[in-house]
C-alpha cells in the first residue's frame, strides 16, 4: 500500500471553508489514506456483515482505532470525532432508529441493513448526476477499518468533546 503523507486539511481545507461559506459540501478531494497500526484490528472475512466487531471481545480498542481513522478520513467532511458539524451529514446517524425497535428480530434486520448500507456507502462513494459527494474508499481502507469506523460511530461520543 503507498504511503500518503498529505494531511486531510491541506488537500481539502480551501474548499471546505469555501464549502461552508456557501453551504455546499466539500467537492470530493480523493480519499485520504490514514495512518494507523492495521494490526491492531482483529482479522475479518471478507463480506462479514453485520459489523463483526460490534460485540468483539477488543472492542473498547477497536473504537480507539476507528476514532483514528475516522478524524484522518472522514472527520474533514462529516465534522472532527463525529461530534462537531461539518459539511457532510453526521455518521452517527446511520442506523441508531433501529435502536427503538423492540422486536428482537426485527431490530437486528434494521441493524443488519444499516450496517449493509454503510459498508456500501463508504466502499462505493457516492456519486449523484455525475458530481462525486463522497470519494470511494474500497482501495484505500481495508474492511477491518471500515467496521472499525462504524464500532467507533457506534460507541459514545468522547466524553471531553461531548456536544
Ligand atoms: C470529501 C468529503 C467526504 C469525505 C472525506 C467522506 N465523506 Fe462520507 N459523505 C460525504 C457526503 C457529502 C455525503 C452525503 C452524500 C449523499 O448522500 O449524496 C456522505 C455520505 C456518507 C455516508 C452515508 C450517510 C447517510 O446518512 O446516508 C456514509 C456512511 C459515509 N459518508 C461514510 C464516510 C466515511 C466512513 C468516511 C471516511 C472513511 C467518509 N464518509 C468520508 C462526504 C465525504
Amino acid at each position: 500500500m503507498s504511503v500518503n503523507a498529505s494531511h486531510p486539511l491541506s488537500r481539502c481545507g480551501a474548499l471546505l471553508m469555501t464549502a461552508i461559506m456557501s453551504g455546499l459540501v466539500c467537492a470530493a478531494p480523493g480519499p485520504v489514506l490514514p495512518f494507523f497500526d492495521a494490526t491492531t484490528l482483529p482479522a475479518v472475512a471478507a463480506g462479514s456483515e453485520p459489523n463483526p466487531y460490534r460485540n468483539h471481545e477488543a472492542r473498547a480498542r477497536i473504537v480507539e482505532v476507528g476514532r483514528t481513522v475516522y478524524n484522518q478520513s472522514c472527520a474533514v467532511c462529516h465534522g472532527a470525532d463525529a461530534t462537531r458539524m461539518g459539511p457532510a451529514p453526521s455518521l452517527r446517524a446511520v442506523g441508531r432508529f433501529c435502536l427503538r425497535i423492540t422486536e428482537t428480530s426485527l431490530k437486528s434486520r434494521c441493524v443488519a441493513d444499516a450496517d449493509h448500507y454503510f459498508y456500501k456507502s463508504v466502499m462505493e462513494g457516492k456519486v449523484k448526476l455525475g458530481v462525486t459527494h463522497m470519494p470511494a474508499w474500497r482501495d484505500v481502507l481495508s474492511s477491518e477499518a471500515v467496521w472499525a469506523v462504524r464500532t467507533f460511530l457506534e460507541a459514545p461520543p468522547p466524553a471531553e468533546q461531548k456536544p
